[in-house]
Parts: C-alpha cells; sequence; structure tokens
C-alpha cells in the first residue's frame, strides 16, 4: 500500500476502509494481473508514464490501478460511467494507494466531464479508455494534449466501434490497442462475465424468480449468447431479437427462439438489450408489452432503450424500490424500467467477477507495456492485442486454474504445417 494521500474527487472518503477489504477480497481472484504485477514491481517498465484511466472504478478495476502503479506508472482514474461507481473504492484508491480518483456513484453528466478532464489534466502518455469518452473528449476539447500521447488501450465493444469509426475518418490522431478484440477477452469476459452479472444485477434490483420466465435478449454478439445461455441455466426461455442474419441463425441453433423485436415485446416477461446500438427497444414496442414487463439494458451506453418515447407515451412514472421506476402505459399496463436503462450488471451489480476481470485487466496492464515499447512506431489505427499477449494471458489463467494442457508432437507439428499427406 502506498500512505501518500491523493485528492480525487470521492463521496466519502471514510468509506476507505470498507473499499480496501473489498479490493484485497477481489485480488484472491485475479491471479494473472497480480503475476504481472509482481513483474512489474521489480521491472518498472511504466516508469514515469503518466496514465489517464477511464473505466469502471470496480474492486477490479482497483487492482489493475494498484498494477499499473507498481509498474512505476502515475495513475489518474475516473468513471466511465455515472452508474458504476463502488464508492468504496474511490475512496480506498485516493485515500490508501495514493491513486488520484474522480468519480461519485449518480454524478450528473457535468460531474462526469469535469472528472474526465481532472484526469487528462496532468497531461497522461497513455489512455486507457471503456467506451472510448477519454479519446472523444480529448479529440474535441483538449487537443492541446494530443503531441504527449503514445497510445490508447480500449476496453469494450462499443469503444472499439467508435475508435474504428475516428480511425476511418481520419481523425483518430494516436494508436489505439482493441483490448475487447483479445481473444482472451470478449470470449470469456463478455460472453461468462456479462452473462452472470447481467442476470445478478436484474436480481438484485426486483429478486424476480427466472425459472419459467421468457427472457427477450436483444443481440446475440458475444454479451447476449452469454446472457441467454444464463437465463436458461436458471429455467428460463430465451427469446433472441437479431438484425444479423448470421448470429440469429446461430441463437436459432443453439436452441433459442428468435422473432422480430414487436413480436417478442407482446410475450416477454423480461427485457435485456445488448446490441451496442440506438433505440433496440422502441416506444412501438413499449406500447405492446404485457402488465409487469422488467425491462433493463445491459450494453455500454443508456441508448438501447427509448426511455424518452417510454416517458412520453406513459399516464405516469414513480419509482417504486431503488433502481426499479414503474411506467403505466395507455393500456394500463405496468413497465419497469431498471437502473434508468444504464448499464444493469454495474449499476445494480458489482460487474463482472473478479476471476473474469483477471483476464481483461490482464491484458490491459500487457497491452499498456506493450504500447511504451512500441507505441511511438505505430500509425494512428486500431491495432488488436498482439498474439503472444493474448496467449500468455490464456497460458497464465490456465496455469493459476491448476489446468495442463498437451503439446503438439514434432510429427504433429510437421503435418499441421504442412499439405503433402492427403487419404
Ligand atoms: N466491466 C464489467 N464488469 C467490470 C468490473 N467488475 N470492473 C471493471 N469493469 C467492468
Amino acid at each position: 500500500m502506498n500512505t501518500k494521500t491523493a485528492i480525487g474527487d470521492v463521496k466519502d472518503r471514510a468509506l476507505s476502509g470498507d473499499g480496501v477489504r473489498r479490493i484485497e477480497w477481489a485480488a484472491r481472484e485475479m491471479p494473472v494481473l497480480r503475476q504481472i504485477q509482481d513483474r512489474f514491481l521489480k521491472e518498472k517498465p511504466l516508469k514515469g508514464i503518466r496514465l489517464a484511466a477511464c473505466l469502471h472504478v470496480t474492486t477490479e478495476t482497483a487492482n489493475l490501478a494498484i498494477a499499473l502503479r507498481d509498474g512505476g506508472a502515475e495513475v489518474h482514474l475516473c468513471a466511465s460511467n455515472p452508474l458504476s461507481t463502488q464508492d468504496d473504492v474511490a475512496a480506498a484508491l485516493n485515500v490508501e494507494y495514493g491513486i488520484p480518483t474522480y468519480a461519485i456513484k449518480g454524478e450528473d453528466t457535468k460531474t462526469y466531464y469535469k472528472h474526465i478532464n481532472a484526469v487528462l489534466d496532468p497531461k497522461p502518455h497513455v489512455t486507457l479508455d471503456d467506451g472510448a469518452d477519454l479519446v472523444s473528449t480529448l479529440l474535441t476539447d483538449r487537443t492541446e494534449l494530443l503531441d504527449g500521447i503514445i497510445g490508447g488501450c480500449e476496453e469494450t465493444t462499443t469503444g472499439v466501434i467508435r475508435l474504428r469509426s475516428m480511425a476511418e475518418q481520419g481523425r483518430l490522431r494516436y494508436p489505439i490497442v482493441a483490448v475487447n478484440d483479445a481473444d482472451t477477452k470478449h470470449f470469456f469476459d463478455n460472453q461468462y462475465g456479462t452473462g452472470q452479472s447481467t442476470l445478478d444485477g436484474i436480481t438484485r434490483a426486483t429478486n424476480l424468480l427466472w425459472a419459467g420466465k421468457k427472457v427477450v435478449v436483444c443481440g446475440y454478439g458475444w454479451c447476449g449468447r452469454g446472457v441467454a445461455s444464463r437465463a436458461r441455466g436458471m429455467g428460463a426461455q430465451a427469446i433472441i431479437t437479431e438484425v444479423d442474419p448470421i448470429r440469429a441463425l446461430e441463437a436459432a441453433m443453439d436452441g433459442h427462439q428468435v422473432m422480430p423485436i414487436q413480436e417478442a415485446s407482446k410475450v416477454g416477461d423480461i427485457f435485456i438489450t445488448l446490441t451496442g446500438g440506438l433505440k433496440a427497444i422502441s416506444k412501438e414496442n413499449f406500447k405492446v408489452m404485457k402488465n409487469g414487463a422488467i425491462v433493463s439494458n445491459s450494453g455500454h451506453f443508456n441508448v438501447e432503450l427509448d426511455i424518452e418515447g417510454l416517458a412520453a407515451i406513459s399516464k405516469s412514472r414513480r419509482t417504486v424500490k431503488p433502481l426499479v421506476e414503474e411506467f403505466v402505459l395507455p393500456s394500463g399496463n405496468r413497465v419497469f424500467l431498471l437502473a434508468e436503462g444504464r448499464l444493469i450488471n454495474l449499476a445494480a451489480a458489482e460487474g463482472h467477477p473478479s476471476a473474469v476481470m483477471d483476464m481483461s485487466f490482464a491484458n490491459q496492464a500487457l497491452a499498456t507495456e506493450h504500447l511504451v515499447k512500441n507505441g511511438k512506431s505505430l500509425e494512428h489505427q486500431v491495432y488488436p492485442v498482439p498474439k503472444d499477449i493474448d496467449k500468455e494471458v490464456g497460458r497464465l489463467k490456465l496455469k493459476a486454474m491448476g489446468i495442463e494442457i498437451d503439446t503438439l508432437t514434432a510429427d504433429q507439428a510437421k503435418y499441421l504445417a504442412s499439405w503433402e499427406m492427403g487419404t
């Protein structure tokens, strides 16, 4: 621990004791990141580097920030979503670990951007983003800082899509590593992490029984398929809505029902959007929902549900319990919206379990080291995580889980590299 107190902006610094205990609890499940941290402590590969990180401020992110600090970096952290901050963790990072952290659960949009600007003020060399708000702020309001930046990492699908769009338009001004696209990130974090934590968030907000429910999952990317499979595991029936024919086929052959959202809206008990897109559930869809339907979003931004449209058609609106808002439709049916349509797994629960964030954040730490070493020779493009880093994270995780695997014999390796041998 670093006893130097940092001056960030948090809800209550007195919460720091709880934060430390919970950060240490999460660390138990993050053995890969710990091994990287141990090496970082010895080698200090990030010495002299200033990092601006805009990530969900959770126990897992705290462990990443501490590992980066131990690697020699000066880390400044802010929230990547107004509702995802764990206030005790933010307090602990400032008070006990000396990492300036600017994050308050429930902060308004003005404060959210004030905090983003606060982590940019120290003139970072590397940015770590979850959703690309840091990069987009740099490209619009803080262009004077761009010359000092070596590179950045992006954690999530939505952020990578935004950054690719910036690169295509020639707007990106420094290289980005798409951490999301590492196999050891999206196969696990997006699928098993989102699958479990989304159901966890909805359960904590509502205490509903999943068994026997019809769960409409909008979007069958890695996150959507994780949620659908976990819902099925709880005894629910998943109904998938998609716009992509291949994904829709996959969903059908995975044994789920597939139908247009307007049809699904009439039969669903619980709705979860994970499309990364805009208004996956529209005003017209809300109008036909059953009495008691529960609607939530687990995609990055709160734009997947047309909440304004829902409010416009509703006869009344009130909060019935924390994170649950009731809307009375013209039909008299009541629809319950969870967590203002923000990421349900982080707003109502604690986000993905530590064991899965272990791999995502091991990629973040190693990608940061890679950028510090190589960033100056890279173009202003979005790059994949180097394969050797991805494989190393997989290898370390297997080792930590006590799982051994086989290696190819020389003959097998030769066969796979050749074409001569046939029938
Ligand atoms: N994204 C999803 N779950 C998370 C977690 N536990 N910590 C940080 N970012 C996350």
